[in-house]
């Protein structure tokens, strides 16, 4: 399969928890295209106290990696993003054009020329764009909805990554629907189907596919070795859910948070 389009990697070298040097940065995006995806959006985590990495250090990460990618063919496209943790100073800087939303990858093909970063002309719909937010795994805080529509204000859709890691979600994933009534959509970590994170975790992510909650799925891969994880959580994915899904869930869903 090609085609595929991964919405969180940790591809960018020695900047978090992903990988450690250049070339393991290269070699994980080799595996990935060779996994099917022609597209992979870097997300490295924004996490005060444990990341401490703000816009502009992501900007010059990336652009220090770019020039080993150029000129190959075996490579995918890449894009930068960020993985939000959603804590009050992330919080502040998003609503207030800080942090590192996803691309809008089809402003320019819009034929009203909006743009998310441009005030909208009189009339003019405005395009909303997504964004990558993460939680703590315990539990989840009590203005988190209130947060949700004031990034939807802002003109942020959150992206929320890996619900199925969340211990709330594993007692009941009801309380997920506040947070999809804010306009939030779900992400999954595929790797979650073969047990990488432990049984909770795949069981939560099995409920969330039956129930068609989830917007796209992708690798939320750190090292080059997590390639072949992604590989059988694929297979894994196609078995449980068929080949249209989870063409939706790599191809059709992530290509929609992009705007294309
Ligand atoms: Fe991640």
């Amino acid at each position: 399969m090609s085609g595929f389009v991964d919405l969180h990697c940790h591809w960018i070298a020695g900047i978090d928890d992903g990988v450690r040097t250049p070339d393991e940065g290269v070699d994980l995006l080799g595996r990935l295209r060779a996994a099917g995806f022609d597209l992979v959006v870097a997300t490295p985590h924004m996490r005060p106290g444990m990341f401490d990495n703000d816009r502009k250090a992501l900007e010059l990460a990336f652009a220090a990696m770019c020039p080993r990618l150029v000129g190959r063919d075996d490579l995918p496209d890449v894009h930068l993003s960020s993985e939000h943790f959603l804590d009050d100073v992330v919080f502040g800087r998003l609503v207030k054009g800080q942090g590192l939303p996803y691309p809008d990858l089809g402003a320019a093909a819009d034929p009203s020329g909006a743009s998310p970063d441009v005030a909208p002309a009189h009339g003019a719909a405005r395009r909303t764009r997504g964004v990558l937010v993460e939680l703590s795994p315990q539990g989840f805080p009590p203005n988190l909805q209130r947060r949700f529509f004031d990034l939807g204000r802002a003109g942020l859709r959150p992206v929320l990554a890996h619900p199925e890691r969340y211990q709330p979600v594993w007692k009941d994933d009801a309380c997920l629907d506040p947070l999809l009534d804010a306009g939030a959509c779900l992400l999954l970590d595929v790797c979650a189907l073969v047990g990488k994170y432990g049984r909770a975790s795949r069981k939560a992510a099995e409920k969330l596919l039956e129930e068609e909650a989830y917007e796209a799925a992708c690798s939320d891969a750190h090292r080059p070795a997590d390639a072949d994880v992604v590989i059988e959580a694929i297979e894994a994915l196609e078995k449980r859910v068929g080949a249209a899904e989870t063409t939706r869930l790599l191809r059709g869903g992530p290509r929609g948070i992009l705007g294309l």
